[in-house]
């Protein structure tokens, strides 16, 4: 109890202190429309197009700032044409720019595209694929896997009807032919990966998840996203004998979850997630769960309870006296009867649940999250005016 006090305590003291260092500019947020902290860093601006790496620097939680992703050094790609050969990707095309332009890569898309993988597509490191300006659509075969790499940043895509694939050869990070094992059909596979940003996509309808962490990955972000119409919406932590993620740090923040998300959202195993300031419409099993020790700090999350299931929490073997759970709500709001099982008698886990300074954001109101998260998903975007 006493330990879970001064956790708590402590992430508050670290997100109060480094507001009023790193966030001069949330003055401006007061204008007409409301906007979280991670929009208001980029969205004011209307010429968003003509320094679109400045979004790298707005992203806030366990991934930090992606200032690697920015600056000079990094090469422009646009993506032209929406093919795909997973093995001997053309000039043009979305694989192409992921994994054969050298080095740091801003990949962009000259116009609306609906892409259909032919394989999952493999991400180089210090990868940023900006769906802004254009409409695109990653639907019905492979989706996108995020392994073994860091520095990458997702935004801005719609990503569904993923499907699974059978183990095949596809075209790698640097342009190496690598064997992959068969899939099961999510839209974002974070594998082994660390430093990853996933911001304002829209995710639904996948033979299996929308987003896994896992495989010893960690400092992921994952934000501003749209997720709908799924069973299950988010796993983080592989198995329960992969003991590696233990040392997994997500910050889930300002997302969107329903209609018609059933859930994990998220079930964690293992590590830590922050899950703070998201909108919940709903939920089928529950909301929040997971097994092997996990912790969550759920934190001004607004939950909408659904007719039927009331408990956001769901807890895996919790009799079997073996495993522990650290699930915490701090300043969550619980509309419709929904209510949480707070269990703090775990151990805390291994990880260290600090932000650092550039990490630290301000924590906004439950109350505000409606209109806060109401720009959750792909962005209507164009040159002619704000995002
Ligand atoms: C995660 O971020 C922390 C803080 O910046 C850093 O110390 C740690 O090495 C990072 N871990 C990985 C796996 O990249």
């Amino acid at each position: 109890m006493a330990s879970s006090c001064f956790l708590t305590l402590a992430l508050a003291i670290a997100l109060t202190t480094t507001t009023l260092l790193l966030c001069p500019t949330t003055t401006l947020a007061k204008r007409s429309e409301e906007l979280n902290v991670i929009d208001s860093c980029w969205r004011w601006d209307p010429h968003w197009h003509k320094h679109r790496d400045h979004l790298a620097s707005c992203s806030v939680g366990f991934a930090g700032k992606m200032l690697n992703n920015m600056g000079g050094g990094v090469t422009q790609y646009k993506v032209t044409d929406p093919s795909d050969d997973a093995l001997n990707p053309q000039p043009g095309t979305l694989r192409y720019g992921v994994t054969q332009v050298k080095g740091k890569v801003w990949i962009t898309f000259r116009k609306d595209m609906k892409i259909k993988l032919e394989k999952p597509l493999l991400l180089s490191g210090f990868t940023a694929i900006d769906g802004r300006g254009a409409d695109v659509d990653i639907i019905g075969g492979a989706c996108i896997t995020v392994q073994k790499v860091n520095n990458v940043i997702i935004h801005g895509l719609r990503i569904h009807n993923c499907k699974s694939q059978p183990a095949g050869d596809v075209m790698g990070p640097d342009g190496n032919i690598q064997h992959l094992g068969p899939v099961d059909g999510d839209a974002i596979r974070v594998v082994s990966a660390s430093k990853v940003w996933l911001d304002h996509n829209t995710l639904y309808s996948c033979q299996d998840g929308l987003i896994d962490v896992t495989l010893g990955s960690s400092n992921v972000t994952i934000s501003n996203n749209w997720f709908r119409d799924q069973n299950k919406v988010m796993l983080l932590g592989h198995d329960d004998e992969y003991v590696r993620d233990r040392n997994m740090k997500v910050t889930v923040v300002f997302n969107r979850f329903g209609p018609n998300c059933r859930q994990r959202m998220p079930r964690v195993r293992h590590g830590y997630a922050h899950v703070v300031n998201n909108l919940y419409q709903g939920w089928g099993l529950y909301a929040i769960g997971g097994s092997m020790n996990p912790s969550v700090t759920s934190q001004a999350n607004l939950f909408i309870a659904p007719e039927g299931k009331k408990e956001v929490t769901w807890k895996k073997n919790y009799q079997d006296g073996m495993s522990r759970w650290n699930f915490k709500s701090v300043k969550d709001v619980f509309e419709n009867g929904a209510c949480f099982d707070e269990t703090t008698g775990g151990d805390d886990s291994g990880v260290d649940q600090h932000y650092t300074r550039e990490e630290a954001f301000p924590v906004a109101d439950a109350k505000s999250l409606t209109s806060l998260t109401k720009g959750s998903g792909v962005l209507k975007c164009s040159e002619r005016s704000r995002c």
